[in-house]
């Protein structure tokens, strides 16, 4: 679905906003507040907001998940572990969009792809309780043959591609040509493609340079630079890497 505005084939930059609560909760305050980082995004033409509800509130809470769905204009896509008490969340709040994650206690981030394949019978009807609930549901996982398919047995609209080994790799060609084959295949199995982790200036114009992405989610790198040139600053010029990359000039 392209954005009312936006021209058909428009790569979609989903702003993740989970470290602006990571600041925020260092002091156990409400400043920085990431709603209001939401609509500063969004006027620096962000076109959707991501949050990650993590099961150990480390940064997004319920309310600012609830605070999001109610006062932000953009589509808010909510990530989330496949467990019963985030699919009730979801389903209380409503978001455009889900992304299920895998999650671990213990990572820093979320380090891996989920086992859409291994959890099959967990995974489906979560994703169709979501999916009745008008809810787009996307997967996120490596860009491996056997998740991708698994993701599209499932009945999940959406795939995220892990661009974690790419983006930690230095430009590793095998890891772009990964991401390259596995958005193909996606793409020919009738899913969306979107992808995301670890993203910054540096990587982003060969990952948007993929043509079957639709949307790249970026959190962390974005927050970090905003601290040297404002949020609105950070986005624009991600945004003008990534429309870069589209039209062929990356470096
Ligand atoms: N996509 C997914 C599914 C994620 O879990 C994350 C991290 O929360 C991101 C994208 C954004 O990653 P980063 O913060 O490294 O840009």
């Amino acid at each position: 679905m392209t954005a009312p505005g936006r021209a058909p084939g428009h790569l979609r930059l989903g702003v993740n906003i989970d470290h602006v609560a990571t600041i925020r909760n260092a002091r156990g305050g409400d400043h920085p507040c990431p709603i209001r980082a939401a609509h500063a995004a969004a006027a620096a033409g962000a076109d959707g907001i991501t949050a990650h509800l993590r099961e150990d509130r480390r940064h997004m809470t319920d309310a600012d998940i609830a605070r999001l769905v109610r006062e932000i204009a953009l589509p808010l896509n909510l990530e989330m572990a496949a467990t019963h008490e985030m699919l009730a969340i979801a389903l209380a709040n409503r978001p455009h969009a889900a992304c299920i994650v895998p999650e671990r206690r213990a990572e820093r981030t979320t380090e891996g792809g989920l086992d859409a394949a291994g959890q099959f019978n967990t995974l489906k009807p979560l994703v169709e309780r979501l999916g009745e609930a008008g809810i787009r549901v996307s997967l996120f996982v490596a860009p491996e043959v056997r998740q991708i398919e698994a993701a599209a047995r499932l009945g999940a609209p959406v795939i995220e591609l892990h661009t974690g080994p790419y983006a930690h790799s230095d430009g590793s060609v095998d890891e772009l040509c990964r991401l390259r084959e596995a958005a193909a295949l996606a793409a020919g199995l009738g899913l969306e493609v979107h992808a995301g982790h670890g993203l910054g200036f540096a990587n982003v114009g060969a990952v948007a340079a993929i043509p079957e992405l639709a949307e790249l989610n970026i959190g962390h790198f974005l927050i970090g630079e905003a601290v040297f040139t404002g949020l609105a600053a950070a986005i624009r010029e991600m945004r003008a890497r990534m429309d870069a990359g589209r039209a062929g000039l990356a470096a």
